[in-house]
């Protein structure tokens, strides 16, 4: 199993995210810790304590920042509603988080682990940089990062700049920069990796309650996307973890990516040198396509292996 680390802002996507990643058995994960982004850190953290107890796990969770290392907190509660994962009625978690901060419990994690543990972030990365800056001789236990965030050619929270990044981009220069192999599945990708209605049906019917929570949560955060993307809506964060299981389901290219922090229209924008204009050496694994169906399908699979 790979061993991998988790800090997600749960979030209707990061929950499928980790649904896809307990479901499909295929890692051995040593923590989530909880980012404040698509809702404050006290909701994301509690949202992440539910998604532990629906899915019977026992997977230690860590709280994080409370907000962006310089900047004021920007949440997403136009997509992901009041708690940050409306829809679902989901149990009351029955696990307190870990005595740990997120930063702690990640250093004291890699510390302890005899093989190098791969990190995937789903929300903004202030916890990661944060980490980074804390304990740079740690980074050689890194085997890669695997995150969502950016895009080459479009943005959603502004024209040119995604969600996660935008929300702590001190952060992301600090991730991007930090010499680590990093996979960005960016929006370019996300795009493309839509869950339609019929699809939601699928899950509805698996019959079991992860199944059922997924079509909650999905019919909740469809409402949003429901306007554009010929009326799919874009499960960004498995990507992920699926391109971590099955990359040959994706297309990417090698290329130098660095982060916008200080432009007058693009702050938090991640600038792709997709044409290698630079010459740079090359940083981030940049993903921009996928196999929908097989993606979908992936998924599928796991939820019917949870609860
Ligand atoms: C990203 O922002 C959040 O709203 C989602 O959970 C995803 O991580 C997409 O821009
Ligand atoms: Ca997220």
């Amino acid at each position: 199993k790979l061993p991998i680390l988790i800090d997600c802002d749960p979030g209707h996507d990061d929950a499928v995210m980790l649904m896809l990643a307990v479901g499909s058995g295929l890692f051995d994960i040593k923590a989530i810790t909880t980012s404040a982004g698509n809702q404050t850190q006290e909701k994301t953290l509690n949202n992440a304590l539910k998604l532990v107890t629906l899915m019977d796990v026992d997977i230690p969770v860590y709280k994080g920042s409370d907000k962006p290392l310089f900047r004021e907190l920007i949440i997403a509660d136009y997509v992901h509603g009041q708690m940050g994962m409306d829809g679902p009625t989901l149990p009351e978690p029955e696990l307190k988080p870990g005595p740990l901060s997120a930063i702690e419990a990640m250093a004291k994690i890699l510390t302890d682990s005899p093989e190098k543990i791969t990190l995937v972030p789903t929300g903004p990365l202030t916890n990661i940089a944060t980490f980074l800056l804390a304990y740079p001789h740690l980074k050689s236990k890194i085997e890669r990062i695997s995150l969502m965030g950016g895009g080459a050619f479009r943005g959603n929270i502004t024209p040119t700049a995604e969600f996660n990044i935008y929300v702590d981009p001190e952060a992301a220069s600090v991730v991007f920069n930090s010499g680590v192999p990093i996979t960005m599945c960016g929006l370019d990708v996300t795009h493309k990796a839509l869950v339609f209605q019929e699809d939601i049906e699928l899950f509805r019917s698996i019959g079991n309650e992860s199944g059922k929570v997924f079509a909650d949560l999905m019919d909740f955060f469809s409402i949003f996307y429901r306007q554009e993307l010929d009326g799919g809506a874009a499960l960004h964060d498995p990507c992920a973890i699926a391109w971590l299981i099955d990359p040959a389901m994706f297309t990417t290219k090698s290329c130098y990516v660095d982060v916008e922090v200080s432009g007058t229209l693009t702050t938090g924008t991640t600038v792709v040198d997709f044409y290698d204009v630079l010459k740079q050496t090359p940083n981030v694994e940049f993903v921009y396509d996928i196999d929908r169906k097989k993606y979908i399908q992936l998924i599928y699979n796991a939820v019917r292996q949870l609860p």
